[in-house]
């Protein structure tokens, strides 16, 4: 199974940014720990960030043909990017939303997800260990 993390705005910054809320790993590290954790999982990984929305967008139908399933923390974009959206419906590969942060316990406007409906389900407040459980909710989804 080949999966695709794609990360947005700021996630590049974790370790350094609002560390009380992000956790105090940084991003280097946390992807080297996905891929390793992906190797236990037999899962083929990519990890990809931006902190652009088109950038996003075109990582979001290169997965066309390529991958089975996407990982995505859209960061702010999650809040008003219907482009987003519209790119994960497009494409139809299942996609998790994760968030590594409780984005219900946060600001109001946090609260509402506009890319979340284009994917199988949501995953947030576990800090990165959601990028994990969101492998295996992609693993269990295709063997339905
Ligand atoms: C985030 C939550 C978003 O509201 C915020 O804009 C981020 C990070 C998270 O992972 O908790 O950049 O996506």
């Amino acid at each position: 199974m080949k999966i695709l993390i794609i990360n947005g705005p700021n996630i590049n910054l974790l370790g350094l940014r609002e560390t009380h809320i992000y956790g105090k790993m940084d991003y280097g590290k946390i992807c080297a720990l996905l891929h390793e954790k992906s190797k236990e999982l037999d899962v083929s990984l990519d990890i990809v960030q931006s902190n652009i929305e088109g950038e996003i967008i075109n990582f979001i139908h290169g997965a066309i043909g390529e991958y089975d399933g996407i990982i995505i923390n859209p960061g702010a974009y999650t809040h008003y990017s219907i482009a987003i959206y519209d790119a994960l419906k497009a494409v139809q590969i299942p996609a998790v939303e994760v968030h590594l942060s409780n984005v219900h316990a946060r600001e109001d406007f946090r609260k509402k997800s506009v890319t979340a409906g284009a994917c199988i389900g949501q995953i947030c407040g576990f800090g990165f260990y959601g990028y994990i459980l969101a492998m295996h909710a992609l693993i269990h989804h295709t063997k339905r």
